[in-house]
């Protein structure tokens, strides 16, 4: 019987889609009790929506031991075509999304007998995959990743661990949009993966459930590329 995450109360944002759907379905096959968000539930970027959703969390559970930061949302385009709204958007789907939700769990995951927040950066806040027009993408991912480092600084007292996954290409509807568009961009895509596969929500969600579990209480502040080796060279 998969245990590894037995009597813990996981919140997964973006819980329809991809990586945060992988992460709802591994954790409760893990055993935990999963919270799945996304839109029909609640906007994430909506500061008064947020803060309800997650006082209802806390009414009903006390406390919650795993936050996963999966929902976003970004705009792709060449900088001279990127409007300024758009930026913005990105900006706010990238960044403000883990804020405000990680900013409402705060006293819920302190509450917690030992906590822990999951969020995503990428591959592209390490590199430039060429023949990707990411710009908006790239800077929202360098600030998950800085702010998960800051939250680790300011949960480890309190006893939230805080840690970052980088992935690199996962098959998800995000990502289908740009294998649609240009069907050179697999071929991109692999020639910067040492494995030459590309990945699967699954892939990312077996790295979270070792972050959220009790055999991960050493680790906080780190980032971890599950990325086919295309950072590591
Ligand atoms: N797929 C990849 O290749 C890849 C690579 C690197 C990083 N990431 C990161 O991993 C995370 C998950 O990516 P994914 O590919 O699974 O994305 P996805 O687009 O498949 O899923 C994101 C989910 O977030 C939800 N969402 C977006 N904005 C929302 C809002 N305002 N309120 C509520 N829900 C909202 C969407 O409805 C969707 O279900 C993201 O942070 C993404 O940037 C993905």
């Amino acid at each position: 019987m998969p245990d590894r995450l037995a009597g813990k109360v996981a919140v997964v944002t973006g819980a329809a889609s991809g990586i945060g759907r992988g992460c709802a379905e591994l954790f409760a096959a893990e055993g935990a009790t999963v919270i799945g968000i996304d839109r029909a539930e609640c906007d994430l970027l909506d500061e008064v929506a947020v803060n309800a959703l997650f006082a209802a969390i806390g009414a009903k559970y006390g406390h919650i031991d795993v936050l996963v930061n999966a929902a976003a949302f970004a705009v792709f385009d060449w900088i001279e075509d990127l409007s300024y709204a758009d930026w913005k958007a990105t900006l706010a789907g990238e960044l403000d999304i883990v804020f405000l939700a990680a900013r409402a769990a705060w006293p819920l995951l302190r509450a917690s007998a030992g906590a822990s927040v999951i969020n995503f950066a990428s591959a592209n806040a390490a590199h430039a995959l060429e023949g990707s027009p990411a710009l908006a993408h790239c800077a929202g991912k360098g600030g998950v990743l800085a702010m998960t480092r800051q939250l680790a600084m300011e949960g480890a007292s309190h006893g939230v661990r805080a840690n970052n996954i980088s992935p690199g290409f996962i098959r998800t509807a995000a990502t289908a949009q740009h294998l649609a568009a240009d069907p050179s961009f697999e071929h991109r895509v692999l020639a910067k993966n040492m494995l030459k596969i590309l990945g699967e929500p699954q892939d990312i969600a077996w790295c979270a459930v070792w972050l959220a579990s009790d055999e991960a209480r050493y680790v906080t502040g780190a980032n971890i590329a599950v990325d086919a080796g295309a950072t590591a060279w």
